[in-house]
């Protein structure tokens, strides 16, 4: 049992039963501050930006609060409609926590990975930020990558157009 800590998600593993809790995190603390900054700043036309930003976004409001159950609700239905496989099955949400395969982690080196991604996704790469070159949203069993971490729905269209050739072609050993 170890306990992972990603911005979106807290993550507890129990390899004996092969299953994971990913557990949404609320941003409680760096919300008030924000608050409290506009307040005391004044800058009350900023407080209706902070609040209308979409909660995909980390830094608005919702997405301080919420973007952490929105990944899990986001995981769980993702995978239960599209039973892709480059996907690790996620089981079971209730929003604020969701059961996912357990699976093992990557150890390979990070330009050497980033590069591989790159070359298969082209410029969709850049679809969700710097999600998809860093390793630890990503799983090989040995035979095949697989992604752990895919609730939000900016990388769906790459993940549908690239991931069963990233899949079938990933070759860990190869080094740039
Ligand atoms: N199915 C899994 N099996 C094993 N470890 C996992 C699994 N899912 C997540 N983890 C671990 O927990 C960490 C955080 O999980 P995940 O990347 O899904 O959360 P996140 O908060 O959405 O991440 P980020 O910080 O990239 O936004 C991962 O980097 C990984 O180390
Ligand atoms: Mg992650």
């Amino acid at each position: 049992m170890a306990l992972k800590q990603g911005y979106d998600r807290t993550v507890i593993t129990l390899p004996s039963l092969g299953i994971v809790l990913k557990f949404s995190n609320i941003h409680i603390i760096l919300f008030v501050k924000q608050i409290s900054r506009i307040v005391a700043e004044g800058m009350w036309k900023y407080l209706w930006h902070y609040f209308s930003w979409p909660a995909e976004y980390r830094g608005g409001a919702r997405g301080r609060l919420v973007r952490g159950i929105l990944a899990n609700i986001g995981e769980f239905t993702f995978y239960q409609s599209t039973k892709n496989p480059f996907l690790v099955p996620t089981y079971f949400t209730l929003g604020i926590v969701n059961i996912q395969k357990y699976c093992n982690t990557i150890e390979m080196d990070e330009m050497s990975f980033a590069r591989q991604m790159s070359q298969f996704m082209g410029d969709d790469i850049f679809s969700d930020s710097h999600h998809f070159i860093e390793q630890q949203n990503f799983t090989y069993d040995g035979n095949r990558l697989r992604i752990i971490d895919y609730g939000l729905k900016k990388g769906h269209k790459a993940i549908a157009k690239h991931g069963k050739h990233i899949m079938e072609n990933f070759d860990p050993t190869k080094v740039f």
